[in-house]
C-alpha cells in the first residue's frame, strides 16, 4: 500500500498538531484540537481517504461524527437511547405510506412480513432493505408455530426466508412467531437457521383499538430505552399513529431504530423482547 509524499507530509503535520493537542486538551483548552480539526477539514478528499491519514485522523479525534439528518437525535454508538418499532403482517396497502413517512422523519423500523404478502409486494421488501429497515420473517401461513412439528416450523421459516432473501439480497436474522406463540421447538428451528426470535416489550394492541391517538399514547408513554414495540402495518390507523410516535419518542430523548441497529448481533435461537 503506497502513500504519496504529499499525504505523508500531511500525516506528519497532523501528528505535530496532535502532540500539541493532547497536552493542551489536558489543560482544558479546546483551541488546538479545534485548529487541528479545521486543518483536517480543509484537506482534499483524496488525501482524507488515504488509509494512513484516515487512521491517524481518527486516532487524534479529528474526524467529525457523521452528520445526522433533520429530526434525528444523536444516537450513541451503543444505542443507549434506542427503541425498535416493529410492524407485523404486511407488507400491504398502507406500507408504502409508512415507508414514506419513516423516510421523511429519517427514522428506522422493522417489518415482520408474512410470506404471501411479501411475495405480492416484493418491491416493498427491497425498498425496506435499501432504506435501512430490518426485514424479519413472520412465517408463511401465520399459523401458531407452537402447534407444529419441527419439520413444519422449519418449512414455515425457510419458505419465508427464501422470499426475503430473493428480494432483499440477504437472509433475515429475525423471526417473529405469529401471536407470539413459541416453544423450544420453534426456538430451535429458528436457531438452526441462524435466527433469533423477536418478541416485544410493549404491545400497543393497535389491531384491537384501531385508534391512532391511543396507539401513539401507549407506544410513547410505555417505551423505555431498549424496548421492542409491537404494531401492525396492515391497519391504516396504525400508520396514522406513526408520526406522532416518532415525535413523541424523540421528545423523550428516544430514537426509533431498526432491530438490526438495536441488537446488532442477535444470538441464534435466543428470544428477545428488548435489548
Ligand atoms: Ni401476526
Amino acid at each position: 500500500m503506497g502513500i504519496s509524499r504529499r499525504a505523508a507530509a500531511l500525516v506528519v503535520a497532523l501528528g505535530i498538531f496532535a502532540s500539541g493537542t493532547t497536552q493542551a486538551s489536558a489543560q482544558s483548552s479546546q483551541v488546538p484540537q479545534d485548529a487541528a480539526k479545521n486543518f483536517y477539514r480543509t484537506l482534499p478528499k483524496e488525501v482524507k481517504s488515504n488509509p494512513v491519514v484516515k487512521r491517524v485522523a481518527k486516532d487524534l479525534g479529528l474526524v467529525d461524527k457523521p452528520k445526522t439528518r433533520a429530526g434525528r437525535t444523536a444516537t450513541a454508538a451503543d444505542c443507549t437511547n434506542c427503541v425498535a418499532l416493529t410492524f407485523d403482517d404486511g407488507p400491504a396497502g398502507h406500507t408504502t405510506r409508512l415507508l414514506d413517512l419513516l423516510y421523511a422523519k429519517n427514522a428506522e423500523a422493522s417489518f415482520f412480513v408474512v410470506g404471501p404478502n411479501a411475495r405480492s409486494n416484493a418491491g416493498m421488501l427491497k425498498r425496506m432493505a435499501d432504506s435501512g429497515m430490518t426485514v424479519g420473517n413472520h412465517s408463511m401461513t401465520h399459523r401458531q408455530l407452537n402447534q407444529l412439528s419441527y419439520q413444519q416450523v422449519a418449512q414455515e421459516i425457510q419458505q419465508g426466508n427464501d422470499i426475503i432473501q430473493r428480494n432483499t439480497g440477504s437472509a433475515p436474522r429475525w423471526m417473529r412467531p405469529p401471536y407470539g406463540a413459541t416453544n423450544p421447538t420453534v426456538a430451535r428451528a429458528a436457531g438452526d437457521k441462524g435466527m433469533a426470535l423477536a418478541m416485544w416489550q410493549i404491545d400497543t394492541l393497535d389491531w384491537k383499538y384501531r385508534d391512532p391517538a391511543r396507539t401513539c399514547r401507549v407506544a410513547v408513554n410505555e417505551s423505555q430505552a431498549g424496548d421492542i414495540v409491537l404494531m401492525h402495518d396492515i391497519h391504516a390507523t396504525t400508520v396514522d399513529a406513526v408520526s406522532c410516535i416518532i415525535d413523541g419518542l424523540r421528545a423523550k430523548g428516544l430514537e426509533p431504530v431498526s432491530l438490526d441497529r438495536l441488537i446488532p448481533k442477535p444470538v441464534p435461537g435466543k428470544t428477545y423482547s428488548r435489548k
